[in-house]
């Protein structure tokens, strides 16, 4: 069988948790691939909203095998807090959930790294979300890092102790002032809770279920504009967000790639520092943050909002080869009486760009926008595409000629069920 691949195409919170629990039931397994408690995932169902950070949103569909690969950074702390809040709600993650014994783990020292890091940069911060990933990454590509494998080996305190005095060295270089203890006792509670879960070689699970018939879900946190590679950098995340990180994030050949659906809202949001050619300053900016409450589901920061770029979502199409387009929050324009969408970028010099240029600024480049018609309804009782309103439709064929690619699914609201499905594609 295949691995099929979900992807946000944006800055992020594209509404990814939402459509991987709606898809879960069509797949075998549900993976994540990279990233860590940066991510938010929210998803809703029965009038219960769930947060997820490291678990993947497959969990509550009970017969699917969730997996945490071997790309993925992991907090033991935040894991276990996880898995308490779902405890509560009756949620037994531990016969459905495999974590790979060789994801890195996240130290408390990583997240004070994090935090010594970004306050060194004075009026440059990436604005992260200080869970540590950074110097998690680093390490790992540093070859110093302690993978969740090595908590079951008989040495794992003394490697622990080691690389923790590597990084008091230089947080006592930057003279950054730390409390670790509690930190740290917390750490070291939780890694025996991990112990109690399965730790495996996730590279042979999911290739085994493959072989065996088993489609798999991948997937993604973050967006392909916070890549490390193609993202805005330095203003991004640490990991391969885009399709690469599926095969170097779980183990699979690209050969076993079928779908990769590419999800993004139907404005733009980004939270943290970095360029946002289409970011909006005025009251539509901030009708769009109350009205799609965009706060963030890790830090409760608000998120900068905007129209949609297009060229920005031509480029995250390209590099990941999307085959299906999903379009999340259409809800959120519904009393919009005309939407935007930035389909070139006039640059200083008067050029105007269709690609996004090298070291983009955007306080030196305007959006060009085109603008279409609002439905101006309420989506509420909306359940088919022959219900949508016409204005909607059209915002969906000109996306469509625009970008090339059909879209399979417009989400209407929070909920499971506030999802429609394109009848003309399939899915899983
Ligand atoms: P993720 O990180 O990609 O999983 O997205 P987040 O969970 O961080 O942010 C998406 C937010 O939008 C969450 O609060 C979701 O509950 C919410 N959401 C998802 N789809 C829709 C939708 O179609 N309409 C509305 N109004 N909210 C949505
Ligand atoms: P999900 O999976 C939105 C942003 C941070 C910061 C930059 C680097 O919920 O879509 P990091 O903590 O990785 O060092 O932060 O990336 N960021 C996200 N923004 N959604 C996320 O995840 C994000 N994960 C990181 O705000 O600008
Ligand atoms: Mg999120």
């Amino acid at each position: 069988m295949s691995v099929d691949v979900l992807l946000g195409l944006q800055w992020g919170d594209e509404g990814k948790g939402k459509i991987v629990d709606v898809m879960a039931p069509r797949y075998g397994m549900v993976a994540r691939f990279q990233g860590g408690p940066n991510a938010g995932h929210t998803l809703e169902f029965d009038g219960i909203k769930h947060v997820l950070h490291q678990i993947p949103s497959g969990i509550f569909r009970k017969d699917i095998k969730n997996v945490i690969g071997n790309g993925v950074v992991l907090d033991p702390v935040i894991f276990r807090r996880e898995v308490e809040a779902l405890r509560e709600r009756q949620v037994d993650v531990r016969s459905n959930l495999y974590i790979s014994n060789k994801a890195q783990l996240i130290l408390p020292t990583h997240g004070l790294l994090d935090a010594c890091y970004e306050q060194s940069k004075g009026n440059q911060k990436i604005g992260s979300t200080l869970k540590g990933i950074g110097p998690t990454y680093q390490d790992k590509i540093a070859r110093l890092g302690i993978r969740v494998g090595d908590v079951l080996e008989d040495d794992f305190t003394d490697r622990y102790r080691a690389l923790v005095e590597k990084h008091r060295n230089i947080l006592d270089y930057y003279q950054y002032s730390y409390d670790l203890e509690e930190r740290e006792q917390a750490f070291l509670e939780a890694i025996e809770h991990l112990k109690t879960f399965n730790i495996v070689d996730t590279v042979y699970l999911v290739n085994n279920a493959l072989r065996h018939g088993v489609s798999v879900l991948a997937e993604g946190a973050q967006g392909s504009m916070l890549d490390i590679d193609f993202g805005s950098y330095p203003f991004v995340t640490s990991s391969n967000t885009m399709i690469a990180g599926v095969c170097s994030g779980l183990g699979v050949p690209p050969s076993r790639i079928r779908q990769v659906y590419g999800i993004f809202k139907a404005y733009c949001t980004r939270v943290g520092s970095g360029p946002f050619p289409t970011e909006l300053h005025d009251d539509t900016g901030e009708r769009l943050r109350e009205i799609g409450r965009e706060f963030g589901a890790t830090t409760g920061r608000p998120r900068r909002c905007g129209w949609l770029d297009l060229p920005a979502l031509k480029y995250a199409i390209m590099i990941n080869g999307v085959t299906q387009l999903f379009m999340m929050k259409a809800d959120v324009l519904n009393d919009f009486e005309e939407i935007k969408v930035c389909t070139r970028y006039k640059l200083s010099d008067g050029q105007v760009a269709e690609e996004i240029p090298y070291n983009i600024d955007h306080h030196k480049l305007e959006p060009v926008y085109h603008t279409l018609p609002g439905w101006e309804q309420q989506l509420n009782g909306v359940k088919d595409f022959d219900q949508m309103p016409g204005a909607l439709h059209t915002y969906l064929d000109y996306l469509e000629q625009e970008l090339q690619i059909p879209i399979g699914i417009v989400s209407v609201g929070p909920d499971r069920t506030q999802t429609i499905l394109n009848p003309e594609l399939s899915l899983g």
